[in-house]
Protein backbone atom coordinates (compact mmCIF):
# COMPACT_ATOMS: atom_id res chain seq x y z
CA UNK A 1 0.00 0.00 0.00
CA UNK A 2 1.43 3.54 -0.79
CA UNK A 3 1.85 5.62 1.68
CA UNK A 4 -0.37 8.51 2.08
CA UNK A 5 -1.01 11.55 3.64
CA UNK A 6 -4.17 13.12 4.01
CA UNK A 7 -5.30 16.77 5.56
CA UNK A 8 -8.03 16.48 8.41
CA UNK A 9 -10.15 19.80 9.10
CA UNK A 10 -11.24 20.49 12.44
CA UNK A 11 -13.56 23.42 13.16
CA UNK A 12 -14.34 24.87 16.41
CA UNK A 13 -14.57 27.86 18.63
CA UNK A 14 -12.02 29.16 21.32
CA UNK A 15 -13.18 28.35 24.90
CA UNK A 16 -11.47 29.82 28.33
CA UNK A 17 -9.97 26.79 29.92
CA UNK A 18 -8.37 25.48 33.25
CA UNK A 19 -4.98 26.77 33.13
CA UNK A 20 -3.63 23.49 33.19
CA UNK A 21 -2.28 23.94 29.77
CA UNK A 22 -0.12 27.15 31.04
CA UNK A 23 1.15 24.77 33.86
CA UNK A 24 1.97 21.53 31.48
CA UNK A 25 3.26 24.13 29.01
CA UNK A 26 5.83 25.79 31.56
CA UNK A 27 7.51 22.32 32.41
CA UNK A 28 10.78 22.39 31.36
CA UNK A 29 11.26 19.52 29.49
CA UNK A 30 7.86 19.45 27.97
CA UNK A 31 9.47 22.76 26.51
CA UNK A 32 12.56 20.93 25.06
CA UNK A 33 10.11 18.45 23.98
CA UNK A 34 7.99 20.24 22.08
CA UNK A 35 11.14 22.03 20.59
CA UNK A 36 12.93 19.23 19.24
CA UNK A 37 9.93 17.28 17.96
CA UNK A 38 7.87 20.24 15.63
CA UNK A 39 10.83 22.47 15.91
CA UNK A 40 9.54 25.49 17.66
CA UNK A 41 9.79 27.11 21.58
CA UNK A 42 6.48 26.94 22.62
CA UNK A 43 4.14 29.95 24.33
CA UNK A 44 3.73 29.18 27.70
CA UNK A 45 -0.02 27.78 27.26
CA UNK A 46 -2.80 26.65 24.76
CA UNK A 47 -5.55 28.02 23.44
CA UNK A 48 -8.34 25.50 23.95
CA UNK A 49 -10.98 25.07 20.92
CA UNK A 50 -14.85 23.18 21.69
CA UNK A 51 -15.41 21.21 18.32
CA UNK A 52 -18.51 21.36 16.27
CA UNK A 53 -20.16 18.25 17.10
CA UNK A 54 -19.67 17.12 13.41
CA UNK A 55 -15.84 17.57 14.31
CA UNK A 56 -15.77 15.77 17.39
CA UNK A 57 -16.18 11.97 15.62
CA UNK A 58 -13.68 12.98 13.05
CA UNK A 59 -11.03 14.20 15.95
CA UNK A 60 -12.02 10.74 17.88
CA UNK A 61 -10.77 8.78 15.07
CA UNK A 62 -7.50 10.57 14.08
CA UNK A 63 -6.51 10.80 17.69
CA UNK A 64 -5.79 7.10 18.37
CA UNK A 65 -3.68 7.37 14.76
CA UNK A 66 -0.01 8.45 14.55
CA UNK A 67 1.49 11.52 16.55
CA UNK A 68 4.28 12.57 17.78
CA UNK A 69 5.00 10.85 21.40
CA UNK A 70 6.05 13.36 24.54
CA UNK A 71 7.97 10.81 26.29
CA UNK A 72 7.85 11.84 29.90
CA UNK A 73 11.46 11.67 31.94
CA UNK A 74 10.91 9.04 35.08
CA UNK A 75 10.58 11.76 37.48
CA UNK A 76 6.91 12.52 35.54
CA UNK A 77 3.95 11.39 35.59
CA UNK A 78 2.05 12.59 32.45
CA UNK A 79 3.57 12.33 28.91
CA UNK A 80 1.40 13.54 25.60
CA UNK A 81 0.79 12.96 22.32
CA UNK A 82 1.49 16.10 19.51
CA UNK A 83 -0.33 16.58 16.06
CA UNK A 84 1.11 19.43 13.95
CA UNK A 85 -1.20 21.61 12.79
CA UNK A 86 -1.68 24.74 10.22
CA UNK A 87 -4.22 27.38 11.38
CA UNK A 88 -4.42 29.16 8.35
CA UNK A 89 -2.30 29.12 5.21
CA UNK A 90 0.94 30.21 7.78
CA UNK A 91 0.72 29.85 11.47
CA UNK A 92 2.01 26.61 12.58
CA UNK A 93 0.63 24.82 15.87
CA UNK A 94 0.20 21.59 17.33
CA UNK A 95 -2.32 19.86 18.80
CA UNK A 96 -1.04 18.58 22.40
CA UNK A 97 -3.04 15.97 24.21
CA UNK A 98 -1.97 15.01 27.70
CA UNK A 99 -1.73 11.15 28.90
CA UNK A 100 -4.06 12.59 31.79
CA UNK A 101 -6.64 15.41 31.16
CA UNK A 102 -9.45 16.73 32.35
CA UNK A 103 -10.97 17.29 29.24
CA UNK A 104 -13.22 15.39 26.86
CA UNK A 105 -12.85 14.62 23.35
CA UNK A 106 -14.74 17.44 22.09
CA UNK A 107 -12.03 19.78 23.39
CA UNK A 108 -8.42 20.54 21.28
CA UNK A 109 -5.80 21.90 23.45
CA UNK A 110 -3.72 24.05 20.71
CA UNK A 111 0.15 24.99 20.45
CA UNK A 112 2.19 27.22 18.97
CA UNK A 113 5.20 29.97 19.25
CA UNK A 114 3.00 32.39 19.26
CA UNK A 115 0.61 33.92 21.82
CA UNK A 116 -2.41 33.19 19.27
CA UNK A 117 -5.27 35.35 20.53
CA UNK A 118 -3.14 38.17 19.67
CA UNK A 119 -1.75 37.47 16.23
CA UNK A 120 -5.24 36.15 15.03
CA UNK A 121 -7.52 38.61 17.03
CA UNK A 122 -9.30 35.64 18.68
CA UNK A 123 -11.95 35.90 21.58
CA UNK A 124 -14.16 33.68 23.38
CA UNK A 125 -16.57 31.84 20.92
CA UNK A 126 -14.82 33.01 17.81
CA UNK A 127 -14.14 30.20 15.08
CA UNK A 128 -10.96 29.03 14.22
CA UNK A 129 -9.85 26.28 11.64
CA UNK A 130 -7.27 23.79 11.78
CA UNK A 131 -5.39 21.39 9.37
CA UNK A 132 -3.99 18.35 10.92
CA UNK A 133 -2.37 15.91 8.63
CA UNK A 134 -2.67 12.62 9.55
CA UNK A 135 -0.59 10.02 7.55
CA UNK A 136 -2.71 6.53 6.04
CA UNK A 137 -4.37 5.26 3.52
O1 LIG B 1 -6.54 29.66 31.05
P1 LIG B 1 -6.51 28.74 29.87
O2 LIG B 1 -6.40 27.29 30.22
O3 LIG B 1 -7.61 29.00 28.86
O4 LIG B 1 -5.20 29.13 29.01
P2 LIG B 1 -3.64 29.04 29.33
O5 LIG B 1 -3.11 27.75 28.85
O6 LIG B 1 -3.39 29.42 30.75
O7 LIG B 1 -3.10 30.19 28.36
C1 LIG B 1 -3.23 31.57 28.70
C2 LIG B 1 -3.98 32.36 27.62
O8 LIG B 1 -3.23 32.39 26.41
C3 LIG B 1 -5.35 31.82 27.26
O9 LIG B 1 -6.21 32.91 27.02
C4 LIG B 1 -5.11 31.07 25.96
O10 LIG B 1 -6.26 31.00 25.15
C5 LIG B 1 -4.02 31.94 25.33
N1 LIG B 1 -3.09 31.27 24.39
C6 LIG B 1 -2.91 31.77 23.10
O11 LIG B 1 -3.58 32.71 22.69
N2 LIG B 1 -1.98 31.21 22.26
C7 LIG B 1 -1.23 30.18 22.66
N3 LIG B 1 -0.31 29.66 21.83
C8 LIG B 1 -1.40 29.66 23.98
C9 LIG B 1 -2.33 30.22 24.82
Amino acid sequence: MPYSTRVISLDGVVVSGLGQGAYFMSLPWVRDAVHRLIGFAPYPGTLNLRLDSRTVSVWRHAKDGPALVLAPPPTEACGARLFPALIGADVDTAVIVPDVTGYGDDRLEVVAAVHLRSVLHLRDEDRVSLQIRASGG
